[in-house]
């Protein structure tokens, strides 16, 4: 019935610098079903963000294969990247990257300039987005102006702009009180349920992970464990 999102084989990636190689990824296999929500947990510098930043076409790998959909990844050219990256591919991150000087609004209305949505719309779009993560009445307050828990709202709903398949969030809570964290792990999980999206997310917090339906473990640039959580809490607010 599900299809893969996503499938990696025996991917590898080294980074080199001014001191020796770092072998980030060392053979990762790993495949993500349409409509899961799946944590990816490991002790600092195992290579989560090297691994999303992969996934995300934000980074390429040295070897191995990777399919997005029935497309190969390692056979497409830039263009065809970007495209995958900016239309099917939402990212969240730590620290929220939004931009300091511009509005909520103009902060989630910013990845539709790229793809080209006339003005009208895409402030219409990014106002709807915003009531979508609870952020009505916020439009016109900068980053500064709002707490952290809002400013990742922000940052949620811009990955959302262009209705993506796949949220990618880099420790989408790191930088957030354990409530707060429980508030975006609900929205998370409602955006799962909602709008059928799948969503890979990466933690050290076990509670976090715990709300996912999978955990997968790296350690030292491999995959050491792989498995479906039984009961999958949900977060409450
Ligand atoms: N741009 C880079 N250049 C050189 N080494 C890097 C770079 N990015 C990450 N690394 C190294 O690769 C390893 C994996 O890093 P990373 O993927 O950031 O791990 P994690 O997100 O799990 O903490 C670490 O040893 C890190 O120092
Ligand atoms: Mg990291």
């Amino acid at each position: 019935m599900s299809q893969n999102v996503l499938s990696l084989s025996d991917i590898t990636k080294t980074y080199y610098g001014a001191g020796s190689p770092v072998h980030a990824l060392q053979g990762v296999s790993f495949s993500l079903a349409e409509g899961e929500m799946v944590a990816i947990m490991g002790p600092s510098g195992s290579g989560k963000s090297t691994l999303m930043n992969l996934l995300g076409c934000l980074d390429k790998p040295d070897g191995g294969t990777y399919t997005f959909g029935d497309q190969d990844v390692m056979e497409m050219d830039k263009v065809d990247l970007a495209h995958l990256r900016n239309r099917r591919i939402g990212f969240v991150f730590q620290n929220f990257n939004l931009l300091g000087r511009a509005s909520a609004l103009e902060n989630v209305a910013l990845p539709m300039v790229y793809a080209g949505v006339k003005s009208r719309e895409r402030n219409s779009r990014a106002a709807e987005m915003l009531g979508l993560v609870g952020l009505e009445g916020r439009e016109h307050h900068l980053p500064n102006q709002l707490s952290g828990g809002q400013q990742q709202r922000v940052a949620i709903a811009r990955s959302l702009v262009n209705s993506p398949e796949l949220l990618l969030a880099d420790e989408p809570t790191g930088a957030l009180d354990t409530r707060t964290s429980i508030e975006i792990m609900a929205l998370l999980q409602r955006l799962h349920r909602e709008k059928a999206l799948s969503i890979i997310i990466v933690t050290h917090e076990p509670d976090i992970a715990l709300h996912c339906q999978r955990v997968v473990r790296l350690s030292d640039g491999l995959v050491v464990s792989d498995e479906k959580v039984e009961n999958p809490h949900q977060a409450q607010v």
